[in-house]
């Protein structure tokens, strides 16, 4: 879902090694939190039941054109009524950390005032559920689904989304209270900045890039007011953002090319990073945009202080690297998978943790989301042998293991995802699952990634 377009290369198809399952004998720290990650439109489906109201994810992909085959998330992995068989799926993974995303139209229809109990139900029953079972619950609060009426009020464009925002997190934490040891505001800001409103390939498919850096402000504003919310409440649960982060790098070795590099960190990670961690925008990205560009007019007086409040954790997720040219453009340098925008680059998992570790020194790390889509089938013996996926989840965990040898305090990790789902434009013609679905019948696969990495929980060993 990265919007930065790698040069035309041919792409290589991912090599799983000769034994992807061969153990490299490294062993976790006690305790550590092996997960996996979904999100609310990407599994749930109902999207009509028990009062939920339209989000502009419903919009956009009911729009001819706008997702691959015209998929839609209407029924998706049909979670919101098979999640007590997802719950012992879950279970039966040795999963410690379960991550899911609340729907906020689920929550509020409208996106302000009348909150409806039917869809706060649903999530206390899958807390629940995932207590009983000693599973940890991590729960993201925003991820994409703004509701479809907050949209027609101008969206994120509009201040006034972040204080709804906050509205409805108070509603969710009183729901759920410290049920939800760990809570996340918003999940990728970049991607809704970047996808949503500059490429437009992402609900609500605008492309208007000055104004989406305004987007980009009243996001980290709501995501300090979501942080204010829960310390509002006396909660001892925790909260962070999450946040994609793309390590860059110079894609040749011309001195001119080091600038570039640094612009384009600016926008890809610390102008994200700085207002939530610092209590400032980057000066490189503020002088870019210019003293009268809708960031600068967005920022009032004290809004940095709301957004650099203490947070408890920072969720990284990390998919790709960017090389970067001396002329601002951006090459490929890795084997892609099948998401073009993604090359395969271990490494980019210990640069990105010990930078941020060095450079924001969050109280704690967790990964919540790493993973590929692979051209999955069902094999004629009835498995499916995502061979790729196995190597590549053993090469980015044994780098993220070099990054806690090295200090950084990384303390779970999450798959994306734990089963196929609805991958946004690219519809279901993704599959990122460890957990292969059979989307005509619904019936859940076991892909080997999945018995592979259950071992590696077992043995808290890679
Ligand atoms: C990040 C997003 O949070 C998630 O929704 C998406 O499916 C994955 N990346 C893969 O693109």
């Amino acid at each position: 879902d990265s919007p930065v377009p790698a040069a035309a290369l041919p792409a290589v198809p991912v090599e799983p090694g000769p034994d992807p399952e061969a153990r490299l004998g490294l062993r976790f720290p006690e305790g550590f939190g092996w997960g996996a990650a979904t999100s609310a439109y990407q599994i749930e489906g109902a999207a009509r039941d028990d009062g939920r109201g339209p989000s502009v994810w419903d919009t956009f992909a009911h729009t001819p054109g706008r997702v691959a085959n015209g998929d839609t998330g209407d029924v998706a992995a049909d979670h919101y009524t098979r999640y007590a068989e997802d719950l012992d799926l879950i279970r039966g993974l040795g999963l410690k950390s379960y991550r899911f995303s609340i729907s906020w139209p689920r929550v509020q229809p409208d996106g302000r005032g009348t909150i409806n109990q039917r869809g706060l139900d649903f999530y206390r029953r899958l807390v629940d559920g995932l207590l009983e079972r000693g599973i940890s619950p991590m729960a993201t609060l925003y991820h994409w689904d703004t509701p479809q009426a907050l949209q027609d009020d101008g969206g994120w464009e509009n201040r006034d989304t972040a204080y709804r925002f906050a509205e409805y997190a108070a509603a969710v934490f009183g729901a759920l209270g410290d049920t939800v040891p760990a809570w996340l505001t918003i999940n990728e800001p970049k991607t809704v900045v970047q996808n949503g409103y500059i490429i437009g390939h992402h609900a609500p498919g605008i492309r208007d890039e000055p104004v989406a850096y305004r987007v980009a402000h009243h996001l980290a504003l709501a995501h300090g007011l979501g942080v204010q919310a829960l310390r509002a409440t006396g909660s001892a649960s925790r909260i962070g953002g999450a946040l994609n982060l793309h390590p860059c790098y110079a894609a040749d070795d011309d001195p001119a090319t080091l600038e570039r590099v640094r612009l384009y960190d600016g926008y890809e990670n610390r102008l994200y990073l700085d207002p939530m961690f610092k209590g400032y925008y980057p000066e490189d990205v503020l002088a870019d945009q210019g003293p009268s560009s809708p960031l600068a007019q967005a920022i009032r007086d004290g809004d940095l202080a709301i957004i650099s409040q203490p947070t408890d954790i920072l969720a990284v997720q990390y998919y790709t690297p960017i090389y970067v040219t001396t002329d601002g453009g951006t090459v490929q340098k890795w084997p892609t998978t099948e998401a073009a925008w993604q090359q395969v680059y271990p490494r980019g998992m210990y640069d990105i943790l010990t930078r941020v570790s060095r450079d924001y020194a969050p109280a704690s790390i967790t990964v919540t989301e790493n993973g590929l889509p692979c051209p999955d089938v069902i094999g004629v013996d009835g498995s499916v042998d995502d061979a790729a996926r196995v190597s590549f989840l053993r090469d980015h965990l044994a780098e993220a293991h070099r990054a806690i040898q090295d200090g950084v305090p990384l303390e779970s990790y999450h798959v994306w995802s734990l089963m196929d789902n609805f991958e946004w434009e690219a519809g279901y013609d993704q599959r990122w699952g460890l957990v292969y679905v059979d989307y005509p019948t619904q019936r859940r696969i076991l892909k080997r990634s999945a018995t592979w990495y259950r071992r590696v929980i077992s043995d808290n060993l890679l």
